[in-house]
């Protein structure tokens, strides 16, 4: 079986000569070499700006950034013209609250998230109520991290219903959401559908054509490429509709001293030198995960998840968040007799690295009743036996601190 471990230098590293155990792949994911590679032939070879030739740097650095959105389209299934470069998770929803929400929602109108959602799904939306006064309703999400219907059906009852904006996987539960029907009854309402990929997108294909999404935002360092790099899908009609969010250059036809006229394509949403470099990498990253193929990483994290389940039987003071099924390999852990914090640390000194605290989830965990968690995120590289090291380190420090 092939040791992907070996295609992350980052990996190869130590610490306190120990062996990096990578366990904070939701955080940020490591970067392969053939995403490094395509940085470094960047700088190297290409280094210019994007649609401001004619130079042939540029026109060298423009195709590759245009060929990169092409590779981003492709892996979801979108036109190429729907893709939209945006710095992250993060600013695609920012842009999504401000764009479309500030023109298109008032007073007392509902936008409904669930109870699992991160932190950039949820205060863009508060910052919206502060500004308009739009109402926000959550979704609960049972123990075993599914859905409650009982509380869809209530949102989906409620007549000034005009979003729904929803995680396709919660960064604390693991729960992966086959989110068809939810939004294909949000659509039959009229309801603008948006979807945070930002947690699935390394873990699941995705096809955007198969469920009636309107917008779907991720960042491209969980998908292994670098920080400061996302993703906007939106449906061509809509974003034609989508006034222009932030100005300067690149984002125009024309400017005069008193107007200015934004392009009519989807570029007017890219304004200013974007990040390049971080967009031929994702397109990288893209043909890196496809020649490992979908079905060769689903059966690895199955195989991860199957047997950290089976690890975690042996540790009877942590309590798992969240339930068994539809679980991604991410595990957040309610740690009994000592605090997660102090947990991350000593694994850190052992050469595990892990995120203790509420991942920006600080909802989710007031409504589960734990401050904070530890969290294990693992990828398809990851391996059980870096899963022996984590728990056979966990039972050590649990020892450390029965004294
Ligand atoms: N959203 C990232 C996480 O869950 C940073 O850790």
């Amino acid at each position: 079986m092939k040791d992907y471990r070996l295609d992350f230098p980052l990996l190869k590293r130590k610490y306190n000569n120990q062996p990096l155990v990578y366990f904070d792949n939701a955080a940020t994911a490591p970067k392969p070499q053939a995403v490094i590679a395509a940085v470094n032939d960047y700088y190297h070879l290409h280094n210019a700006n994007v649609h401001r030739g004619p130079n042939f740097l540029s026109e060298e650095a423009t195709l590759l950034y245009e060929g990169a959105r092409k590779k981003v389209a492709d892996f979801i299934g979108a036109d190429k013209e729907e893709i939209i470069f945006t710095a992250g998770t993060t600013a695609g929803l920012n842009l999504l609250a401000r764009a479309w929400g500030e023109n298109n929602l008032k007073a007392g109108d509902i936008v409904a998230l669930s109870r699992a959602e991160h932190h950039a799904n949820i205060v863009p939306w508060l910052q919206l109520k502060e500004k308009l006064g739009i109402v926000l309703e959550y979704i609960d999400v049972k123990s075993d991290g599914a859905f409650d219907e009982l509380s869809l059906d209530k949102i989906f009852d409620q007549p000034r219903l005009r979003v729904l904006s929803i995680t396709q996987a919660s960064n604390v539960l693991g729960q992966f959401y086959d989110l068809k029907s939810i939004l294909a009854r949000a659509q039959a309402r009229g309801v603008l559908t948006i979807v945070d990929a930002a947690q699935s997108i390394a873990h699941r294909p995705l096809d955007v054509r198969s469920f009636d999404c309107d917008f779907l935002v991720f960042s491209g360092h969980k998908l292994f490429a670098p920080a400061g790099l996302g993703v906007l899908y939106g449906r061509r009609d809509l974003l034609d509709k989508l006034p222009p969010f932030l100005g300067g250059g690149g984002m125009i036809s024309e400017v005069k001293e008193q107007s200015f006229s934004p392009l009519a394509d989807s570029l007017k949403l890219e304004a200013g030198t974007p990040n390049i470099e971080g967009a031929i990498a994702l397109g990288a990253a893209c043909d890196y995960l496809r020649e490992i193929s979908w079905p060769a990483i689903i059966e690895r994290e199955e195989v991860l998840v199957d047997y950290f389940f089976k690890k975690l039987e042996t540790c009877d003071f942590v309590r798992l968040l969240g339930g068994r099924s539809g679980r991604l390999p991410l595990f957040a852990l309610d740690l009994q007799g000592f605090h997660p914090h102090d947990a991350a640390d000593l694994l850190g000194e052992q050469g595990i690295v892990t995120r203790a605290g509420h991942h920006c989830a600080q909802p989710l965990h007031d409504a589960l009743e734990v401050s904070s968690s530890l969290r294990a995120s693992l990828s398809f590289y990851n391996t059980t036996a870096e899963i022996d090291i984590f728990f056979r380190t966990l039972q050590s420090i649990k020892k450390s601190f029965s004294f």
